[in-house]
């Protein structure tokens, strides 16, 4: 057995067996394999049913975390997944299908990680989060880069009012390259363009961080290949894809965002992601280094003086996905924070202008 492998077995002693949640994963394309990968290492869960689309990426991804899950089914089919006796189903299928299978396997009673985005508009949101709450189950959404190392020390900068009263923030996520799957580019199948891919992930940290404020105004342009969007007729769908948005927040409380975020930009780099937070008494900063998608510093600005509160590599992409699985082996029930995905998507819906 490999050092991981034991180090994860030990862990999993830790923990009593009749607590171990039996999961389901359904898609394990790119995220949902790494994910899969994660929860296996860690150990805090039994891994009983993987389903895929392809089911020869099932099987693949059951050969991937066989070391510690000897004994899953494998199928292409997500009803087959649901017949299995679980606690919960992790899905990282293409985004127009989260919520479908968020609620059917809330309606089951069963507790739900999803990719984000949890649905295409805050309508789907909000009823997955109903069912959450009739069903009394753990819901919770992979938006990872809370879990960036130093981003928990951001939070706490900004909610302890040690940086003053923020009223400015600044957040990008410019990537130089596009999906490379064909269903990002299918509206039904997405939600959106790089508003729902990466720009979801600055609202929701920008929502995090400021703690929900109330939104006073949205502002936003889209374009998609350097054409600025129409707005889209009211109950109609976008009129394209964006690969370019850029949104102005203003809060009630008299505190201002820029969103800004992009597919295939010439960043001169592979990405800039950054969110910046300006406060009377000072400033925080996540910003990745080398425009790297996975290597992040965080500093807390004081005038011209920085201090790194992290950096360096960091083994982040896990994190959610382990955390939701070690609450489930606690307590399935609903957990009120899931409230705030309403929040984001509600934000989201505001960029689009729908
Ligand atoms: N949290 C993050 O930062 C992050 C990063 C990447 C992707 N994502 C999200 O994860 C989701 C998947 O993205 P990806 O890049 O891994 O896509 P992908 O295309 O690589 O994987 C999707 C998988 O789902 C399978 N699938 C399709 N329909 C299915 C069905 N009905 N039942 C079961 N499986 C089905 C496909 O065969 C494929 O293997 C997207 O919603 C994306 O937005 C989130």
């Amino acid at each position: 057995m490999s050092d991981t492998a034991l180090c994860a077995a030990a862990r999993a002693e830790c923990l009593p067996a009749t607590r171990r949640p039996r999961l389901g994963f359904a898609g394990v394309g790119w995220i949902g394999l790494n994910r899969l990968q994660a929860v296996a290492a860690d150990g805090a869960a039994d891994i009983v049913c993987i389903t895929d689309l392809s089911v020869d990426a099932a099987r693949e991804a059951a050969r991937a975390v066989a070391d510690r899950a000897p004994y899953t089914f494998v199928s292409d089919s997500f009803e087959d997944l649901l017949a299995e006796d679980l606690d919960g189903v992790v899905i990282a299928t293409p985004s127009g299908l989260h919520a479908q299978q968020a609620m059917a396997a809330l309606g089951r009673g069963l507790a739900v990680f999803c990719q984000k985005p949890l649905g295409r508009t805050a309508h789907e949101v909000a009823q997955t989060i109903e069912m959450a709450q009739a069903r009394d189950r753990l819901l919770a959404v992979d938006f990872c880069y809370r879990t960036v190392a130093g981003v928990t020390q951001l939070v706490e900068l900004a909610h302890s009012g040690a940086l003053g009263e923020i009223f400015a923030a600044d957040l990008v996520f410019h990537n130089a390259y596009g999906p490379d799957k064909p269903w990002f580019y299918d509206l039904r199948q997405s939600g959106g363009g790089c508003v729902m891919d990466l720009g979801i992930h600055l609202v929701d940290l920008l929502l995090l961080v400021l703690d929900y404020p109330c939104v006073a105004a949205v502002s936003s342009s889209l374009h998609a290949a350097g054409k600025r969007l129409a707005r889209p007729a009211a109950g109609s769908p976008a009129a394209g894809l964006e690969d370019h948005a850029f949104a102005e927040v203003r809060f009630a409380n008299g505190a201002t965002a820029r969103i800004a975020c992009s597919w295939r930009l010439s960043a001169g780099r592979d990405a800039i992601i950054e969110a910046a937070f300006y406060g009377t008494r000072g400033a925080a900063v996540l910003r990745n280094v080398g425009g790297s998608f996975y290597d992040f510093t965080v500093e807390h600005c004081k005038g011209t003086a920085r201090q790194t509160l992290a950096s360096g590599p960091d083994d982040w992409g896990g994190r959610a996905v382990r955390s939701w699985a070690r609450q489930l082996a606690m307590n399935a029930a609903f957990d009120s924070s899931a409230t705030c995905l309403y929040d984001v998507a509600t934000l989201i819906d505001a960029i689009y202008e729908r």
